[in-house]
């Protein structure tokens, strides 16, 4: 049978659609069907094998289309390989510690306890200034969060070839 496998995202500016299509590119390179959908868009998980989600972080908050797919998709999550990944922290350094150890937002860690994920990672993001709201580039000058794109390609595409691994594996199983 043809493993079809769905990168889902859910990004306010970009960064994170960008980091879908990436993984997304990866698992094809490798041989996998893969379609990449913003999470709003996803109505069915019965077409796929295993489910890649990610989000853009906002105030510690993943996007609510991010966060309302894990709620409506929990069981078929819970029934699947599911690997997380929340793209926010810029600066230099490893994304986890700049975030203080948080990977996901405490009012998921819950659901995300039930589905079980194989991984749930951090990858650094991008800020553009010149697209952002007036609010929140003063929010942004209160916690002095560093400009610029500093999502690491690298770590990405790694990612990806690890997942694509696991699935490729005869057998997998959530
Ligand atoms: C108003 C605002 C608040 C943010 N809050 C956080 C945060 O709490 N934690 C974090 O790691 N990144 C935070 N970020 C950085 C974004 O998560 C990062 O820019 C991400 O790559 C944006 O993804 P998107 O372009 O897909 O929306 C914030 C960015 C903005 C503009």
């Amino acid at each position: 049978m043809d493993k079809k496998i769905l990168v889902a995202y859910a990004s306010k500016y970009g960064a994170t659609a960008e980091i879908a299509e990436k993984i997304g590119e990866v698992l094809r390179q490798s041989g996998l069907t893969t379609d990449i959908l913003p999470a709003d868009r996803v109505r069915d998980l019965a077409p796929y094998e295993a489910v890649i989600l990610g989000s853009g972080v906002y105030i510690g908050s993943w996007r609510k289309e991010a966060a309302q797919f894990l709620k409506a998709h929990e069981q078929a999550l819970a029934q699947r390989p599911v690997w997380l990944f929340s793209s926010g922290p810029t600066g230099e350094g490893d994304p986890v510690k700049l975030t203080n150890g948080w990977r996901l937002p405490a009012a998921l860690q819950t659901i995300a306890d039930r589905i079980h994920p194989r991984e749930i990672t951090v990858f650094h993001g991008a800020l553009k200034v010149e697209k952002l709201k007036f609010f929140e580039k003063w929010m942004l000058k209160n916690v002095k969060a560093p400009v610029g794109d500093f999502r690491d390609w690298d770590a990405i595409g790694s990612w990806a070839v690890s997942i694509a691994n696991v699935v490729k594996e005869a057998g997998v199983a959530a």
